[in-house]
């Protein structure tokens, strides 16, 4: 079997998709490839879906900005991408186009794999900060993990109450603005950041103040470039763990390529590579 994989997107240059399965290719001792197909913004999806049916596509990813618009032209859509409203994986499978989600479930395999030990305690209390496409597959993955509470702190206060909203489920979640937020720090086990404030080139300071963290939780920022946000930076400074975005961008890749190849493919030593190549 040859995995004819790839990326849609526009712009798609500076992905770093291709070095990552064409990495798992190997580890995984497969035949394969992974291309960068820039999409223009004017080419119709329909068309586009219609031309990677011809030439053979296993499957492929989606980034900016067709992750939300190639929905309608796929033929089923996983229950991942369901609760996000996002697809940014696509597989052909018994003549049908099929999208997933794959960054919460991204997004909990790096913690798991980072402080194994955490996941497994009972009563977790999560703060997530953003309520975009990012922050609701993060919420709809730990849910499926027996946390006990999630609250989300957010700039909009309705975009916040969207997600608490649409997931009828066990899990509590109150909502606070961030400034409220900054002054709760302490109750949570596990504070995760999901805004692109921080990115480059941009690179803003923290989206939230830290200066009242005491307790030695775990911070996560999934912003990976730069590798170690500024939040991140001065989450260290005050004891806390962290979790840098280079591991959810690894782990939602693993999960794609497991969606496609339904082979389990080991990371090996693209955890500290990956960092090399963002450093
Ligand atoms: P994605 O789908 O990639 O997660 P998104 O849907 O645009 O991106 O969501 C971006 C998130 O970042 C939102 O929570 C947004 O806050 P609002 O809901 O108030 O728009 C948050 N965000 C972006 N820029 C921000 C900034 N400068 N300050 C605070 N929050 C910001």
């Amino acid at each position: 079997m040859f995995y004819q994989l790839g990326l849609i997107g526009y712009p798609v240059e500076h992905s770093l998709s291709p070095w990552i399965h064409q990495s798992f290719l190997k580890n995984a001792h497969l035949q394969g490839r992974y291309d960068l197909i820039e999409v223009h913004p004017e080419k119709s999806l329909g068309d586009i879906l219609i031309e990677l049916k011809e030439q053979h596509y296993t499957g492929f990813n989606v980034t900016v900005p067709y992750k939300q618009k190639i929905m309608p032209y796929l033929d089923k859509i996983d229950t991942s991408a369901e609760h996000i409203g996002a697809v940014n994986t696509v597989i052909y499978r018994d003549g049908n186009w099929i999208g997933y989600n794959t960054d919460g479930f991204g997004f909990v395999r790096a913690l798991e794999y980072r402080y194994p030990e955490v996941i497994e305690k009972t009563n977790i209390q999560v703060l997530l900060i953003g309520a975009g496409g990012a922050a609701r597959g993060i919420y709809a993955a730990l849910q499926m993990k027996d946390v006990e509470r999630i609250d989300i702190a957010n700039r909009t206060r309705t975009n916040a109450l969207k997600i608490a909203k649409q997931d009828q489920t066990k899990v509590k979640t109150d909502i606070y603005s961030l400034e409220e937020s900054e002054k709760r720090l302490n109750q949570y086990d596990i504070i995760i950041q999901t805004t692109d404030v921080g990115m480059k080139p941009k690179q803003h300071k923290s989206i939230i103040s830290l200066q009242n963290l005491e307790q030695p939780n775990i911070i996560c920022d999934i912003v990976y470039q730069p590798i170690s946000t500024n939040f991140l930076k001065n989450a260290k400074q005050r004891g806390a763990k962290i979790l840098q975005g280079h591991l959810m961008l690894l782990f939602q890749a693993q999960r794609a390529f497991e969606i496609w190849t339904n082979q389990a493919v080991s990371i090996g030593k693209m955890d500290e590579q990956l960092k090399q190549l963002l450093e």
